[in-house]
C-alpha cells in the first residue's frame, strides 16, 4: 500500500471509499480506530494484553488507570509511535477507518500526520511560532503561499491566534506552559489530521491552563476524533464521552505487572455505574 492509500474517507462514511486492494478483515465499522485483541511485549514483557476498543468518531475517548498499565503503550499504539521504541512488539490490529495500521506496506509517517500526538510535556521546536506550525508541511512539500493561511487558521482552531497574532516571529519557548501546549496543538493541526491523541496533556499545567485545554478540547470535537490518556479521573469525566479503564495484573510467572483494560463504556456509566468490581474501586478512589 503506498502513501497515498493510507487515506481517512470523507466523513461519515467510512469503508465505502476504501482504497483498491485494501482488504479488511471486519466488516465496515462506524469507528476511526478499533484496536482488535491488541498485545504489546517490551522484549520478552507482556506490557498490555487484550485490548479490545473502538474509538467513534468525534469523540473523546479517555484512558485512565494506575501507573504502567500501559495507557501511554496502547495509546503509542494508535498511531505507531511504538515503532520508535526498541524492542516494542505489537500483536492484534489496530484499524485506521478500516485500514490495519500494522500492514507492512502502511507507511508509518503518513499514519503519524493523519493520527497526531500531544505528549504530557510541550514540546515546541526551539524556533519561532510561526516556524512550528509550518514545520511539517514544510517537508511535506506545501507551498509556501499557503502557509500564512495555515499558521492563523491552525492557530485559531487551538484558540491561541489571538494570544500571539502580534508576535508570530518570536520564540515558541517565550510563551507560557498552557499556550506551548495549545501551540503544539495547533503543529498538530497544521498536518491536517482527523484524530488527535494526547497522553496526559494537562499535567504539567495549571489550573486554568488546564482549564482552557479542556474546553479546547470540546471546541475540536466538531473537526477531530480525540483520545487522551489522563491520571485524573476528574478530568476524564469532565472531558470524555467514553472511558476505558485499565489496570495491572501480576504474572503469575514473573513479578512483573501487565495492563489490561478492564472497561470500556460511556463515561457517565464508567463513573456513575461501572460493570466491573475494579473499575467501581478505582474510580471511587479505593485503589490506585
Ligand atoms: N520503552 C519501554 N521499555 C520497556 N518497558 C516499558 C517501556 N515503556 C513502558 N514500559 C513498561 O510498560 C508498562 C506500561 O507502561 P506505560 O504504557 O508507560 O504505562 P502508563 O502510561 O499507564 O503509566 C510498564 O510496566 C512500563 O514499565
Ligand atoms: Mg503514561
Amino acid at each position: 500500500m503506498s502513501t497515498e492509500q493510507v487515506r481517512a474517507p470523507q466523513r461519515p462514511t467510512v469503508s465505502r471509499t476504501q482504497p483498491e486492494g485494501v482488504v479488511t478483515e471486519t466488516p465496515a465499522s462506524p469507528a476511526v480506530l478499533q484496536a482488535d485483541d491488541l498485545h504489546v511485549y517490551y522484549g520478552e514483557f507482556l506490557a498490555v494484553k487484550d485490548v479490545d476498543l473502538d474509538v467513534p468518531p468525534h469523540e473523546i475517548v479517555a484512558m485512565i488507570g494506575p501507573s504502567g498499565c500501559g495507557k501511554s503503550t496502547v495509546l503509542r499504539c494508535l498511531n505507531r509511535m511504538n515503532d520508535l521504541i526498541e524492542g516494542c512488539r505489537v500483536t492484534g490490529a489496530v484499524r485506521y477507518h478500516g485500514i490495519d495500521l500494522y500492514q507492512p506496506a502502511v507507511n508509518p509517517v503518513e499514519v503519524r500526520r493523519r493520527i497526531g500526538m500531544v505528549f504530557q510535556k510541550p514540546n515546541p521546536f526551539p524556533k519561532s511560532i510561526y516556524e512550528n506550525i509550518v514545520f511539517g508541511p514544510r517537508i511535506s512539500g506545501m507551498p509556501k503561499a499557503g502557509f500564512e493561511e495555515l499558521v492563523e487558521t491552525s492557530l485559531r482552531k487551538a484558540a491561541l491566534w489571538d494570544e500571539v497574532k502580534d508576535r508570530l516571529k518570536s520564540s515558541a519557548l517565550g510563551l507560557s506552559g498552557g499556550q506551548q501546549q495549545r501551540l503544539c496543538i495547533a503543529r498538530a493541526i497544521a498536518s491536517n489530521p482527523d484524530v488527535l491523541l494526547m497522553d496526559e496533556p494537562c499535567s504539567a499545567l495549571d489550573p486554568i491552563a488546564t482549564g482552557r485545554i479542556e474546553d479546547l478540547m470540546h471546541e475540536l470535537k466538531a473537526d477531530y476524533t480525540i483520545v487522551i490518556v489522563t491520571h485524573n479521573m476528574q478530568q476524564a469525566a469532565r472531558v470524555s464521552d467514553k472511558t476505558a479503564f485499565f489496570t495491572v495484573e501480576v504474572n503469575p510467572d514473573s513479578d512483573r505487572r501487565t495492563g489490561v483494560l478492564v472497561e470500556y463504556d460511556d463515561t457517565e456509566k464508567i463513573f456513575s455505574a461501572p460493570a466491573d468490581q475494579r473499575t467501581e474501586n478505582y474510580v471511587t478512589g479505593r485503589f490506585g
